[in-house]
Formats: C-alpha cells, sequence, structure tokens
C-alpha cells in the first residue's frame, strides 16, 4: 500500500509532458502539445497534452487523461501499480515490504535482473557517499572534475569499493541469488572457482532506459589501471546499440528543447547537463546505430553532433551522418577548439557562453562536410572526385526535395562544380537511395510480400485456384462455383478490395500516358498507367495477393507488344481518315463562294476539327484496347472480372457525359491512380501494424518491457513508412502532363 501523503506527491509531481514524452514526439502547438496519439494508429496528430490542466486527450479515439490514467492504459497497469511507475519514474520515495521468496521465484528473469541492477546502483549509491572509501577516493574524484551534488544525485553515480567482494557478499546477504550478477556482469568468477566484484575502485555511471531503469553500468578506472572504462556486458536488459548514456535524463528536456545534442562519453553528458544544456546523450564510445538514431527521433528531429575539436574528433563527426539524414533528422555539427572536449569546455565556459558558442559554431552538416572535404582534397583530381562523390552521396541521403536543392546549389558554389552536374549526379544518388532505402525496409516488415505470387501449377486454371492460399481453408464446393465477388475474396484476402481499385484503373486506362518519371539515370521518360502501377508496386516489392489480379497484371503487360502493334494499325487508319476528310472538306470550301480571307479561317477550323476527332479516336482506342482484349480472352475468370471493372463505367460515363468534364475519373487519373497505390501500401502496412500492436500487447502481458520498446520502436518505424509511401512517390515523379 501507498500512503496518502506519497500519492499525493506523486500526483503532483507527474508532468504530464514529461509523462507523456516518454512515448510520444510532442511539438508544441500554442501552449499545448500536439502528437500522434500513442492508443490508436494514425497519421496526422490528434493527440494533445495540456501542461496546465496536467491533462492528456485524443481527439479521435478519445483515451487519456491524467499521467497516472495515461499510465495505466500505456503500461496496461493497475492504479496502485501506475502510481508505483510514476514514483519509481520521479524518484519518490515508497515504502515497499520486502518480496517474498516465492514472489521472487515468480518474477520473470528479466524483472529479476532489473531488480539486481536497481538494487547494485543503491548499494554503489551509497557506498558514494557514505563510506570512507567511497568519500575519500570516488567523490573526491568526482568533485575533483567539478561534478555537482545535483548530477551526481541525477545520474545516481555510485562508488564501487576496492574490496574484491564486497557487492558479491552483499548481495549473497540480501537473500539474492548470484547467478543473475553473473548474467549482468557485476559479478565475475576466478578460475579457482571464486565469485568476485567486477567493478572494483571504480566510479560508477549506471545507464538507464527511457523509463528510468536501470539497465548497465559504466565504471571509470580511478588508479591508471589498464581499461579505463569497463562496462556490462551485453545482455537480455540492455543490447548496446539501442541505448543511449543519459537518455532518461535528457528526454524531457530534448521534447522542450526540440534538439537532442549527441557526444562521446560519460563526462561529457555530465558536464553538459551541469551547464544548463540538459538535452545531451551520449552514444559511449562506439558508432551511432539505427537503433540509437531512432530513440532519439521519438523525441525530436533534431539533433547537435559534437564531437572533440581534433581531428580524430572531425573524422568521427562525418562517420554516420548518411544514417542521420536518411532518418530525416536535421543534422547539425558543433566543433570545439582542438584543445576540449565537451566537458572540459562545459568546465572552462560559463553556461552563457557554451551557449553563445553553441550559437555561432553550429554548422549544418553537409556544409560541414564539404568544406571539411574541401579542405582535404587540395588538387589532386582523384581525391577531389572522392570528396564530390561523397558529398553527393549525403545530400541524396536527404528526403526532402527543397532541402536537397538548396545544399545542392550551396555545394556547388563550395566546391566550384556547375550546378547541373551536382543535380545530376544527385538524382541519379537518389533514386539508388530511394530504392535500396525501401527495398531494405519492405524486406523487414514483409518478408511474405516479397516472395513472388505463387504461380498456378500446369494444368491448373486461374479459375481453379480462385485466388486461395495455399493455408486458407478451403471454401464450399457451392461458394466456389459463384462469380469471384470481392466481398468474398476480402474474406480471404485482406488486400482484394484496394487490389481490385488498383487493377480497375489499369484494365480502363492502363495504356494512357500518365507521367513523367526519373529513371536510374536521372534522365526523365513517359510512362503509362499500368507502367506506373507496376514501378511503384515494385520499388516495394509488393505483389498482387489475389492470384488472379496477378494473373491480369501479368497479361497487361504481356499484351503491351499487341497494343503497340494495334495501335500503329489504328493511327495509320486515323491518318488514313483525316487525309480522306481533308480533301472532302478542302472541296467543300472551295466548292463554297468564299473570299480569300474566309477560306484562309474555314481550313484552319477544319484543320482543328480533323486534328480533335484524330485524337479523339486515337485515345478512344488507347483507353478502350486493354479492357476489350480482357472480355474476350479465353478465361471464364479474367472475363467475368474485367465485365466488372468496366461495368461501372459505361454506367458512370452515362452520368459524367451530362456534367462538367472536369469531373471525369479519366481527367482525374494524376490524384486517382497514385492515391490507389497509397491506399494499397497503407493497408499493407497497416495489417503489419496489426500484428504488431497485437504482439506489443502480448509484450504488455508478459512485462516484457525490452520487447515492448523493440516493437514499440518497431511501430514509430512502420509509422513512419506510412507517412513515406506518398512522399516517396513524388520524388520519383517528376510531372504529370
Ligand atoms: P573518453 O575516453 O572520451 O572518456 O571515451 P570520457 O567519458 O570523456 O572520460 P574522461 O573524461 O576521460 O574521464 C568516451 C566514451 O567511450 C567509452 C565510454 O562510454 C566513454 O565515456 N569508453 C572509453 C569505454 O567504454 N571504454 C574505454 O576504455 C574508453
Ligand atoms: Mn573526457
Amino acid at each position: 500500500m501507498i500512503d496518502k501523503a506519497t500519492v499525493q506527491k506523486i500526483k503532483d509531481t507527474a508532468d504530464i509532458v514529461e509523462v507523456v514524452g516518454d512515448y510520444v514526439h510532442l511539438i508544441r502547438r500554442g501552449g499545448n502539445y500536439m502528437g500522434l496519439c500513442p492508443f490508436h494508429n494514425e497519421r496526422t496528430p490528434s493527440f494533445s497534452v495540456n501542461r496546465r490542466k496536467n491533462f492528456c486527450y485524443c481527439f479521435s479515439c478519445k483515451k487519456g487523461g491524467s499521467p497516472v490514467n495515461f499510465i495505466m492504459e500505456k503500461e496496461g497497469l493497475s492504479y496502485h501499480e501506475a502510481l508505483l511507475h510514476l514514483a519509481r519514474r520521479y524518484g519518490i520515495k515508497v515504502e515497499e515490504r520486502e518480496l517474498t521468496d516465492e514472489e521472487r521465484r515468480r518474477q520473470s528473469e528479466r524483472e529479476s535482473m532489473l531488480v539486481a541492477n536497481e538494487w547494485a546502483m543503491r548499494l554503489m549509491e551509497h557506498d558514494l557517499t557514505e563510506t570512507d572509501e567511497g568519500r575519500d577516493v570516488g567523490l573526491s574524484y568526482l568533485q575533483g572534475r567539478g561534478v555537482t551534488d545535483e548530477a551526481i544525485a541525477a545520474f545516481h553515480l555510485g562508488y564501487a569499493l576496492d574490496r574484491g567482494s564486497h557487492l558479491t557478499g552483499s548481495a549473497l546477504k540480501a537473500g539474492y541469488p548470484l547467478d543473475v550478477f553473473k548474467q549482468l556482469g557485476l559479478v565475475g568468477t576466478s578460475q579457482q572457482g571464486r565469485d568476485y566484484d567486477r567493478f572494483r575502485g571504480r566510479v560508477i555511471f549506471p545507464i538507464l532506459n527511457t523509463s528510468g531503469k536501470v539497465i548497465a553500468f559504466g565504471g571509470r578506472d580511478l588508479k591508471g589501471g589498464l581499461a579505463k572504462y569497463i562496462n556490462s556486458p551485453e545482455s537480455e536488459l540492455y543490447k548496446k546499440s539501442n541505448e543511449l548514456y543519459g537518455i532518461y535524463q535528457a528526454r524531457s528536456a530534448i521534447v522542450r528543447e526540440d534538439k537532442c545534442f549527441l557526444v562521446e562519453g560519460y563526462m561529457d553528458v555530465i558536464g553538459m547537463w551541469q551547464s544548463g544544456m540538459k538535452n545531451v546523450v551520449a552514444s559511449s564510445g562506439t558508432a551511432l546505430t539505427d537503433g540509437q538514431i531512432a530513440l532519439i527521433h521519438r523525441f525530436t528531429d533534431n539533433i547537435t553532433l559534437i564531437y572533440d575539436g581534433d581531428a580524430a574528433g572531425v573524422k568521427a563527426s562525418l562517420r554516420g551522418i548518411d544514417m542521420l539524414l536518411s532518418h530525416k533528422m536535421n543534422v547539425k555539427t558543433l566543433r570545439l577548439p582542438p584543445e576540449d572536449d565537451p566537458d572540459s569546455f562545459a568546465r572552462k565556459n560559463t553556461p552563457e557562453e557554451f551557449r553563445a558558442y553553441v550559437a555561432e559554431h553550429e554548422t549544418d552538416i553537409i556544409r560541414y562536410k564539404a568544406q571539411v572535404m574541401l579542405a582535404e582534397m587540395k588538387n589532386d583530381p582523384q581525391q577531389r572526385i572522392a570528396a564530390i562523390n561523397s558529398v553527393v552521396e549525403s545530400i541524396a541521403h536527404i528526403p526532402d526535395v527543397v532541402s536537397r536543392d538548396v545544399y545542392i546549389r550551396e555545394c556547388a558554389s563550395l566546391l566550384g562544380i556547375s550546378e547541373e552536374a551536382i543535380a545530376k549526379a544527385v538524382a541519379k544518388a537518389v533514386a539508388e537511395v530511394v530504392e535500396k532505402r525501401r527495398r531494405e525496409r519492405m524486406r523487414r516488415e514483409f518478408p511474405e510480400a516479397m516472395q513472388p505470387t505463387p504461380v498456378s501449377a500446369p494444368g491448373t486454371d486461374v479459375a481453379g485456384v480462385s485466388g486461395q492460399p495455399a493455408s486458407a481453408p478451403a471454401l464450399p464446393h457451392e461458394v466456389r462455383q459463384q462469380p469471384l465477388a470481392v466481398g468474398l475474396r476480402t474474406q480471404v484476402f485482406p488486400l482484394a478490395r484496394a487490389e481490385q481499385a488498383l487493377m480497375r484503373y489499369c484494365v480502363r486506362y492502363g495504356y494512357m500516358p500518365f507521367c513523367t518519371q526519373v529513371d536510374e539515370n536521372g534522365s526523365e521518360r513517359e510512362i503509362d498507367v499500368l507502367e506506373f502501377v507496376r514501378e511503384e508496386l515494385d520499388v516495394d516489392g509488393v505483389e498482387y495477393t489475389v492470384p488472379l489480379y496477378a494473373k491480369m497484371s501479368e497479361l497487361l503487360e504481356r499484351m503491351r507488344g499487341d497494343f503497340a502493334d494495334a495501335f500503329a494499325r489504328e493511327r495509320a487508319a486515323a491518318d488514313e481518315e483525316a487525309k480522306r476528310m481533308r480533301a472532302e472538306g478542302i472541296r467543300e470550301i472551295a466548292a463554297r463562294d468564299l473570299s480569300v480571307d474566309e477560306i484562309r479561317r474555314e481550313e484552319e477550323r477544319l484543320a482543328a476539327v480533323i486534328a480533335g476527332r484524330r485524337e479523339g479516336r486515337l485515345s478512344d482506342f488507347r483507353k478502350d484496347w486493354p479492357g476489350r482484349e480482357l472480355l474476350s480472352h479465353e478465361n471464364d475468370e479474367v472475363r467475368r472480372e474485367a465485365a466488372e471493372l468496366l461495368r461501372e463505367r459505361h454506367h458512370l460515363s452515362h452520368i459524367y457525359s451530362r456534367e462538367a468534364p472536369a469531373e471525369r475519373e479519366e481527367d482525374r487519373l494524376e490524384i486517382l491512380v497514385p492515391r490507389s497505390v497509397i491506399e494499397l501500401k497503407g493497408e499493407l502496412l497497416d495489417i503489419r501494424l496489426k500484428e504488431l500492436m497485437k504482439e506489443l500487447s502480448e509484450a504488455v502481458d508478459k512485462g516484457d518491457a525490452e520487447e515492448e520498446h523493440r516493437i514499440d520502436v518497431e511501430i514509430r518505424d512502420v509509422m513512419t513508412m506510412r507517412k513515406e509511401i506518398a512522399r516517396d512517390m513524388g520524388e520519383r515523379t517528376l510531372s504529370t502532363p
């Protein structure tokens, strides 16, 4: 039980922006904050957070409430558990009884690891200030480096006594089984079989995850020993590449400032934090990973890399920037004076001076890269080309076309190359990047969709397979005899409706010219509706799941050659007709008694009429051909479906003929077709999202926070993809005629 006063304290302390900020990337809107609702899938933010009322609410799914309500809902906790969760989150002490043996046994491995780490952290925190050795060695070291009591408390800094088996013995005494501590790398076993403390005589930096749980430790040597730092090994709890030192302490400041500083070391984080720049995290001496970027991206789009001012720091700052740019992060870099790292710089300067330095020296990463490359390349042409390519590659990773243009212009002048040359190289690199990036992601998200649609076995007709995937239960005999209505199909194929909508445009308008597209060489090409759809599906490795549509799509592709022949014949006939009409018309005009001026005007009118007629005839032919062919196809299923897809059109064109021409479907294809592609891909992603949501609730049930976090990150990825579908399409398409 928690006493009343503590409950009140928890409620008073829990800040809705911070609590929600652990889960949602919030954007400030006036006095409030908005973000994507964490309780349902959405593309535009409807989740609002009111700081003054300490209350959140989703206008769409209506979930929300106080911080306690939010945690109950989000973590699937009881009221009591949610209070405890918040108490831990804010470091509020709650009197809890000791666990019974039974309860301790029942805790999952992960939980007991968390408990053990938490216990070890408290022990070492205690030992830093409450033992002579801790004070004389650990605390005095920290104080000597200017670390304040406030920072020591906020970062839970500790000291591991230099006693061989102090922690080991205390753990045993407290009734903890030692194997957990061994898994965590806190306890080691000597060759003689003796258990000992792995961290000895070191200042301890606990590494917390976003919800404030201790997942690992770093321990700094104080005696000039071999390893300056030893760190916890990877474990069930600690996947190094997905964590960042300081994220827990920085999180709300990152959201508030809408920006994150990235530094290298534990001490750098603490130094900057003390200087008032609390939105700072460290990658702990390793190259930045995708997982770490995704973690930062949960809180902001803006990141500033701060590296040591020396040459190694400059090199390091250029590493991983393409990855950051691909994540749609706005990346800046800050170069410190050569003799400084963030920690020493923070100590030498007042917070105001540090801030002023940041404002003055923060440089956009691509500009920075171009400058560094420029300084390096001297006059060696080989180096010059390599440098330019490397900058071009980085620019290509920026997803936004407008910003890319800005960089192209700037880098052209910086590097002394024509804008056109850079633009061309970038276009080529973009095509490659877009292709690669999306293929990778699709492969990861939809391994099934990357498999080719199974082709029917020889002897089986399409009608025979009736769009049945192998795993679905066979339909009753009567049902199979019926025409394959989409209503039925959707029971088996969740994407049938979206696929049908797309196929409808292909059957109706497949060979109509559609848009200009950029290909891999950066050059432009006219494509028709069918090609557009095909390429849009290919680029994401999407296949029709309904075999009938896969078959029809393939038929339409294969018929293009026949169409080209037929169209050539039609054009010849149309030309013939035009010639005949012209001859007749001219004869007719000549027969009338007209002035020279009138004759010229009449002939012009005649030419326009004939050209219009010819155009209309060819366009009708182009439009009608695929449908007509499919309607007379030998396969029953194909015929029936083609009729179904074309049926509405006769009906509609009847209506449309009385309406404004702008209302006609075929005049709005440039909107309708891409929308239909987006819907199909969106539904594919929705299916994946639903799976993930299910996995998430299972992980919540199991109390597996690690798994939950992983799934959460993946969900965010999929949601990002949802948003990106439309943009990526726009990127490949230059213009519509
Ligand atoms: P630094 O050597 O810059 O350490 O390594 P630091 O944090 O600035 O420490 P001080 O200022 O010398 O006390 C940067 C980071 O690389 C990791 C640590 O995370 C460290 O903070 N590192 C470094 C290790 O994990 N092991 C090492 O042996 C060295
Ligand atoms: Mn340092």
